[in-house]
């Protein structure tokens, strides 16, 4: 197959990435990301390690001075697959700048040549699922920063893109608004689109990922790998600034096996007493 869509391609392939800011600071220095279609990938590093930098170079937001992305094996324009491809920043303010919410959620389907009735479905439906419907009608400045971000997400899944890209998507959202966003991003890569998270928090990347991407401080990859393996390699983290989650910390001697998060922690003392 020459062009076209070759399902057996990653989603997204960069090699050899590197970017160093204006003022000289490099931030990614030499990285290879490859994610297959479908997968769940973690960016997982400490504060400043390049993981928003390569998000943003993996998104094509920002040109690299050194190497290449490649998009579902078939080019390497990140404008050319726009609509299959969402990125979300860490600011959400960059994805709310019309007068109300709802035309935010409504802009990038605009953009899609839809038949009539079906942007704004969407823009109900993926309001409904983050629990928006009552923000709806608000200037997006009067929201507060974890509605903002609830905002922008839904911003970034009414074009119904076949792999997004999230830069700390939970970061300053509560408790129960969390686990409906968690929820909705499980059904989503249920339903087969590639999903990459960038987080410094090792308690949220078993929840959303499958693979870790672990950056060191430099902007440089320091393991690859099933997420139990690096979350459960405490002198891997360790030297990245991170600690394993709680749960493999309280797990730790008493099992080669630990939970990773408290769900799985839960079921396994349910099944021994
Ligand atoms: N606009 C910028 N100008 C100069 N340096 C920057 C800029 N943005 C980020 N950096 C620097 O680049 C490095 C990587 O930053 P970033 O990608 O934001 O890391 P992370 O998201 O992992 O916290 C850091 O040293 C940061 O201070
Ligand atoms: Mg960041």
């Amino acid at each position: 197959m020459t062009d076209g869509d070759d399902t057996s391609a990653p989603a997204i392939q960069a090699s050899g990435l590197r970017y160093a800011y204006p003022d000289g600071t490099p931030a990614v220095d030499g990285v290879d990301v490859s994610v297959a279609r479908g997968e769940r990938v973690a960016l997982l590093g400490p504060n400043g390690a390049g993981k928003s930098t390569l998000l943003q170079l993996l998104g094509g937001l920002i040109e690299p001075d050194e190497g290449t992305v490649r998009y579902f094996g078939e080019t390497a324009d990140a404008d050319a697959v726009r609509d299959r491809l969402s990125v979300l920043t860490q600011n959400p303010a960059d994805y709310l700048f019309n007068p109300t919410v709802r035309e935010d959620l409504a802009y990038g389907p605009a953009q899609q040549d839809l038949p009539d009735g079906e942007a704004d479905a969407r823009v109900e439906r993926v309001a409904d699922r983050l629990d928006l419907d009552e923000l709806l009608s608000k200037p997006p400045f009067r929201l507060s920063g974890g509605q903002q971000r609830r905002a922008a997400l839904a911003s970034a899944l009414t074009v119904e893109p076949d792999a997004l890209l999230l830069d700390e998507p939970v970061s300053d959202v509560d408790a129960a608004n969390r686990e409906t966003v968690l929820a909705l991003l499980d059904e989503l890569t249920d339903a087969g689109v590639t999903l990459v998270v960038s987080t410094p928090d090792t308690e949220l990347v078993p929840r959303v990922a499958d693979r870790v991407v672990l950056l060191d401080g430099d902007g440089r990859v320091a393991a690859t790998g099933p997420t139990r393996e690096v979350l459960t390699d405490t002198a891997l983290l360790t030297d990245c600034d991170l600690r394993p989650p709680q749960v493999v910390r309280l797990f730790d001697g008493l099992t080669d096996d630990p939970p990773l998060t408290v769900e799985a922690a839960r079921d396994r003392l349910g099944d021994d007493t």
